[in-house]
């Protein structure tokens, strides 16, 4: 089957929605947790979260247009910092539920049933219940004129993690995690790891390093 661009365009917006965002492959899944000025804390699930370099740390999200209000960015952009927290096996079900339209004054972790905390006197709140969480600083965004999005781009300042799951060479096991992937905006699965190969070199076979 083969669905050309013109398909697509004909498709209702919903079922396009679900074709254009599982056609990429599976995507991270993860909260953003974010406090106003009042101190209201804000927790919203996000599918776009990227790696952007490892030196220095980067990770970037993609923020829908800002034609509604986006408690995530005015939050983030006020307090200069935010948290991205790992849905998984334990909280998927939580973690969708923030996607849901509350108000400004409404703290999703107490709407969604997940837990508040503070790390490190980090000024952003993250998911208690999240086997990985990244205190993030804004760095800097980019308006992408094609469809009026918004790339945000954090510096990494600290992750926390359980130490059983940190490879001595660096590698972090998100099977052993736990840490769930989303395809479209409402599957969400459980990876399971195949292998890890050697690093690629011309004319030599990738071997199992596992
Ligand atoms: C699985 C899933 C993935 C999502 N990914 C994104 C995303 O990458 N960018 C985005 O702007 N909104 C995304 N959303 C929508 C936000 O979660 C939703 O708009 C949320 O209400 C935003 O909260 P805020 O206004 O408090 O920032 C996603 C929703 C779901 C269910």
């Amino acid at each position: 089957m083969i669905l050309t661009r013109s398909d697509i365009d004909a498709l209702p917006s919903r079922k396009r929605a679900h074709f254009v965002n599982s056609c990429v492959g599976y995507k991270s899944a993860n909260l953003i947790g974010t406090k106003d000025e009042h101190g209201v804390s804000n927790l919203a699930v996000f599918s776009s979260v990227i790696h952007l370099g490892s030196n220095p740390p980067l990770l970037g999200f993609i923020l829908r247009p800002r034609t509604v209000i986006r408690n995530t960015y005015d939050n983030l952009r006020s307090s200069g910092v935010f948290t991205v927290n790992h849905i998984s096996e334990e909280n998927y079900k939580q973690a969708h539920q923030t996607s849901a339209k509350y108000a400004p004054e409404v703290s999703e972790f107490e709407s969604a049933g997940l837990t508040e905390e503070y790390l490190n006197d980090f000024d952003a709140p993250f998911a208690k219940e999240s086997p990985i969480k990244i205190g993030c600083r804004y760095i800097n965004e980019y308006y992408l004129e094609e469809n009026e999005c918004t790339l945000i781009i954090g510096g990494i300042e600290f992750v926390q993690f359980d130490e059983s799951i940190l490879n001595d060479d660096g590698w972090l096991n998100l099977e052993k995690s736990g840490t769930a992937v989303v395809s479209g905006l409402d599957a969400y699965s459980i990876p399971a790891l195949l292998d890890r190969l050697s690093y690629a070199e011309p004319g030599s076979e990738p071997k199992s390093i596992l």
